[in-house]
C-alpha cells in the first residue's frame, strides 16, 4: 500500500509563530527554512 501525502499548499511563512499539525508532505529541513502548509495551521501570534 502506498502512502498519499499531499503538499499543494506549501509556501514559505515570513512573519509570526504557528501551531502546526499535520500529515503532508513538509519536511523538517522545510520547516526549519520556514516554510508551513497553509491548510494546517491552527493559531498565528504576529
Ligand atoms: S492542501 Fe494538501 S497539505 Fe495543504
Amino acid at each position: 500500500m502506498q502512502r498519499e501525502i499531499c503538499g499543494t499548499c506549501k509556501l514559505r511563512k515570513t512573519d509570526g509563530q504557528i501551531h502546526m499539525v499535520h500529515n503532508g508532505d513538509i519536511t523538517d529541513e522545510d520547516i526549519e527554512e520556514n516554510y508551513i502548509l497553509a491548510c494546517c495551521f491552527s493559531r498565528w501570534a504576529a
